[in-house]
């Protein structure tokens, strides 16, 4: 059986990127990390949990040592509002991070899976339909270190054959932790908004649309693509992953379907929006598709009936 790693697990996908794999390769076999504790007892509780900085590599390589850790899911990183806050942190966590991942996994022979982003790519990217091997020339930190980070996993696949594996996610929709600082947060913040006040002030501007996600179709294709027969996979790192693509009009019909007397208004955020017009419209995702399997389960009239049923219940408490 596996022995996992998480960093960052207190984030938006680790909370329940933990949770699914303990249920997937058993609570012992799940180590779960962070920087500093949150209030989530369930990955706390629920099976081995670690302080770790991914800045400090001697505690990584002894947390490693200490359980027996074959696979690293390396998720600390900083999103993209909050990088363009703090570039030169979202510099330093998100690559000397990776390097810290990559090399303690040199060194011990482990697999590593980390996730990079839609934002990987730049306005001079071809907007519909992105290729899975096409111009990147991000313009935020976040895109920066996000390329770096594929070519870096990848550099570590063909120089010292680590098996290092990961998608470029779209932005992510889910009900369990807030997102945590990105430009695609206003696709949750609705849903919460749209339950407690029947509003939602959008700081992203009609028209834009982005790739997005919802949670259990992230959950299933880290799993899919860890467990993928290497043989099958040309490319390894940052495949594309799509679901969905819409824009917050396409959001408020679909809300409205379930909450007729829903508003939406608009005060743009002018950073959040040149991020959000820099990244494509909707990726393709053939490769994933070919090599591994890939398919969405959700669209956005599935996940916002979900979303919507799984908040009244949660902010119902
Ligand atoms: P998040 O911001 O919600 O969580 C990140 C976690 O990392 C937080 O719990 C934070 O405390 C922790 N962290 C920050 N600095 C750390 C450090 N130095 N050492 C250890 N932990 C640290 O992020 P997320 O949404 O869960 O994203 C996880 C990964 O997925 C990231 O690589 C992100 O770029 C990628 N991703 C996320 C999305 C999305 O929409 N959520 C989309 C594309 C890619
Ligand atoms: N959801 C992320 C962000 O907006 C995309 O990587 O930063």
């Amino acid at each position: 059986m596996r022995k996992i790693l998480l960093t960052g697990c207190l984030g938006q996908i680790g909370t329940e990127l933990t949770l699914h794999f303990r249920k997937e390769y058993g609570d012992e076999n799940v180590v779960a990390s962070n920087r500093t504790k949150k209030d989530f007892p369930e990955v706390i509780d629920g099976g081995p949990f670690e302080l770790l900085d991914v800045l400090d590599a001697n505690r990584l390589a002894e947390i490693c040592n200490k359980y027996k850790i074959d696979t690293i899911v390396h998720l600390a990183a900083i999103l993209s509002a909050v990088g363009e806050v703090k570039p030169q942190h979202a510099f330093n966590v998100n690559l000397n991070g990776l390097y810290n991942v990559l090399e303690v996994a040199r060194e011990n022979d482990m697999q590593v899976f980390t996730p990079s982003s839609i934002a990987a790519f730049g306005p001079s990217t071809p907007p519909d339909n992105t290729p899975q091997d096409t111009i990147q020339r991000p313009n935020t930190i976040y895109g920066v270190t996000k390329v770096a980070g594929e070519l870096l996993c990848d550099y570590y696949y063909t120089r010292f054959g680590v098996d290092t594996r990961g998608v470029r996610l779209p932005g992510l929709i889910s009900h369990e932790a807030l997102p945590g600082g990105g430009t695609t947060d206003y696709a949750v913040h609705i849903y919460y908004d749209a339950i407690r006040y029947n509003r939602y002030e959008s700081y992203i501007a009609a028209g834009t649309k982005m790739d997005m996600m919802y949670m259990p179709d992230c959950l299933k294709a880290f799993t899919l693509l860890l467990e993928a027969n290497p043989d099958r996979l040309i490319h390894r790192n940052a495949f594309n992953i799509a679901a969905m693509s819409f824009a917050p009009e396409d959001m408020e019909k679909e809300i409205k379907k379930h909450l007729p007397d829903f508003e939406l208004s608009y005060n743009v955020d002018p950073v959040r929006q040149a991020i959000a017009d820099s990244w494509p419209n909707s990726m393709d995702d053939s490769c994933a598709r070919d090599e591994w399997d890939w398919k969405p389960d959700y669209d956005l009239a599935a996940m916002t009936a979900d979303m919507l049923k799984q908040l009244r219940i949660k902010l119902a408490k």
